[in-house]
């Protein structure tokens, strides 16, 4: 009988699946050497969205985030969280990016690599796991747990061999959508221990209520680690919580051997950050939503799908995204739903029932999806589909490991950002060339960082006197003038400056317009002012919901005005050009 070992995901996964990634550097470092006491098996703390928000929202250097924490941590190894050839980002990276991303991940702090990919392609894992363990770290070779008719004990049980045979140190079993039943956790598990005979880890999302049960099931199958978060930031779309398991298993064969007085203090702390970021706290994250055993959104997507519905007014058709998922799903030949799948289906479920017509919009990653640019489908993608997308060129379909078609990128990249003048450490160059978009505004230091929203009317209905303010935490108060209460709200300014940026104010006017069809960033102009461009011609490519769309000129004619620049960013119906 061997003791369960605890992974405490807090720092990472956690608040990824329930505030979207937005806990700061300097609201972990205080609790971070009280962390390291407890004798986790480790603590994650970077990777997976982590470093794309930090350059993106919060105006952090996420190299920062990681040495900071390992200057404070020096007993827990610390763990990350990496996307396979994808890194941190949403697409694949050049081999000489990937190696040289997990060698300063290394050298920066991070002593544990878990490794996944989105379609358990182990071809997208090769180069990582390979540099990951050269570097001497723990390298932990990931299943994406899903649920399909060609998902099967057996099949995860191969995958987990090929892992092995890399050298991996350990496997998880990656439940980013908490669909594992206790049954199959058990399953799975004495398998893998009986034909595999690695280190085991159970990371599991309590979104379907069954994490719990699952942990339970897992020790008794002689599961070797498990991944909780302190109590304020489990549940839901997170992980269990620490505190619970660790006191379900006392004084049994699976002890985790932890202080629940010590884990106790700690929640606290946690408690107040909850309360902090609580106005970003989404109600649909935080419950348990049963649904998920059909439609299977992992935890970081259902809060990431939530902001995209209501970045495009749409929260009233949630639920018919949710059933169109599923079907989205098929059509692509059962991809796991996680990073980046997770979104591509997101993203065309979405645009399916926004637009009316299923696949009338279909973004350039989808495309590529079906191209095999992200790896081997687990069954084939529906021939339908395939010829709506590709139509005769059915010749583009790659059958190679999908990075072996990529140039090496570092000597030019490098070169573009000492040209750009952003470069002050080498990790610079790594920040840009995972987002050359984002990272040059980051890294010349004009970003800022997002502020935390006010919250809503009813989450601050409880912010009453002798609530400690945390940092300016609250908005709402309520004043009392000779025993009389009035209720004062209380909002920063510059949280409605989105809003303002409508362009242009009155899109009826113009002639021949060509409106966005979503919220979005304009990555680019395909037109010049003057162009002649045909009815159909891509005129512009539209970043939103983190995917590229492409803009099309409605009518032939000649491009008379252009209304915004790259970078703009457009509201649904938004007039971009006008064509005539
Ligand atoms: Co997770």
């Amino acid at each position: 009988m061997t003791r369960v070992a605890i992974t405490d995901t807090t720092f990472r996964d956690a608040h990824q699946s329930l505030i979207a990634t937005r806990m700061r550097t300097r609201d972990l470092l205080p609790i971070a050497e009280k962390m390291d006491s407890v004798g986790f098996f480790s603590l994650e703390v970077w990777g997976g969205a982590t470093f794309d928000v930090c350059i993106r929202f919060l105006n952090e250097d996420p190299w920062d985030r990681l040495r900071s924490l390992k200057e404070v941590i020096t007993e827990t190894p610390l763990q990350m969280l990496l996307r396979g050839q994808n890194l941190v980002g949403y697409r694949n990276y050049p081999d000489d990016v990937v190696i040289k991303f997990v060698e300063k991940s290394a050298e920066n702090g991070v002593d544990i690599f878990r490794i996944f990919d989105a379609l358990n392609d182990v071809r997208n894992m090769e180069i990582p796991i390979i540099a990951a363990k050269k570097t001497g770290a723990h390298v932990q070779g990931t299943i994406s747990y899903t649920i399909s008719p060609v998902h099967t004990i057996e099949t995860f049980v191969a995958f987990a061999g090929e892992l092995a045979s890399l050298e991996c140190d350990s496997i998880c079993i990656k439940d980013m959508a908490g669909l594992i039943s206790p049954h199959t956790a058990h399953d799975l598990i004495k398998a893998l221990k009986d034909e595999v005979g690695l280190p085991i880890d159970l990371h599991s999302h309590s979104t379907s209520g069954m994490a719990s049960m699952s942990y339970l099931a897992a020790s008794r199958a002689g599961v070797d680690i498990l991944d909780t978060a302190f109590s304020p930031f489990s549940g839901g779309a997170s992980q269990p919580p620490t505190e619970t398991v660790v006191a379900s298993l006392n004084e049994t064969p699976y002890d985790t051997g932890l202080d629940l007085v010590l884990l106790t203090e700690i929640k606290k702390y946690f408690a107040e950050m909850r309360w902090k970021y609580r106005s970003i706290l989404d109600p649909i994250s935080e419950t348990i939503d049963t649904s998920v055993l059909v439609h299977q959104i992992p935890g970081g997507m259902l809060s990431n799908l939530v902001s995209q519905l209501k970045e495009q007014d749409a929260m009233d058709r949630y639920d018919d995204v949710l059933l169109e998922m599923p079907k989205v799903r098929e059509d692509l030949g059962y991809p796991p739903l996680v990073t980046p799948t997770s979104q591509i289906v997101g993203t065309q479920a979405v645009l399916n029932v926004l637009m009316g017509e299923r696949y009338k919009v279909i973004p350039k990653e989808v495309r590529d999806y079906v191209c095999g640019i992200y790896g081997k489908p687990p069954a084939p993608v529906s021939e339908w589909l395939i010829s709506k997308v590709l139509g005769e060129e059915t010749d583009v379909i790659v059958t190679c490991r999908p990075a072996d078609l990529l140039k090496p990128e570092l000597a030019k990249r490098t070169r573009e950002a000492e040209e750009l003048g952003i470069v002050k450490k080498e990790e610079d160059i790594l920040t840009y060339a995972l987002y050359p978009q984002i990272a040059p505004k980051f890294l010349r230091g004009e970003a800022e960082e997002e502020e935390l929203r006010p919250a809503t009317a009813t989450t601050a209905t409880t912010a009453t006197a002798g609530v400690p303010n945390h940092a300016g935490a609250y908005n709402k108060f309520k004043v009392v003038v000779d025993g009389e209460a009035f209720d004062v709200a209380i909002e920063p300014t510059g949280a409605t400056a989105i809003e303002e940026k409508r362009l242009p104010p009155d899109a009826a006017s113009v002639e021949g317009g060509v409106r966005s069809n979503m919220q979005g960033m304009i990555l680019g102009l395909k037109v010049e002012k003057g162009d002649a461009v045909e009815k159909g011609d891509v005129v512009a490519v539209i970043e939103a919901m983190k995917m590229e769309n492409n803009l099309h000129a409605s009518q032939s004619g000649i491009v008379r005005e252009i209304f915004v620049s790259e970078g703009d960013t457009v509201g649904t119906g938004d007039v971009v050009m006008s064509i005539y």
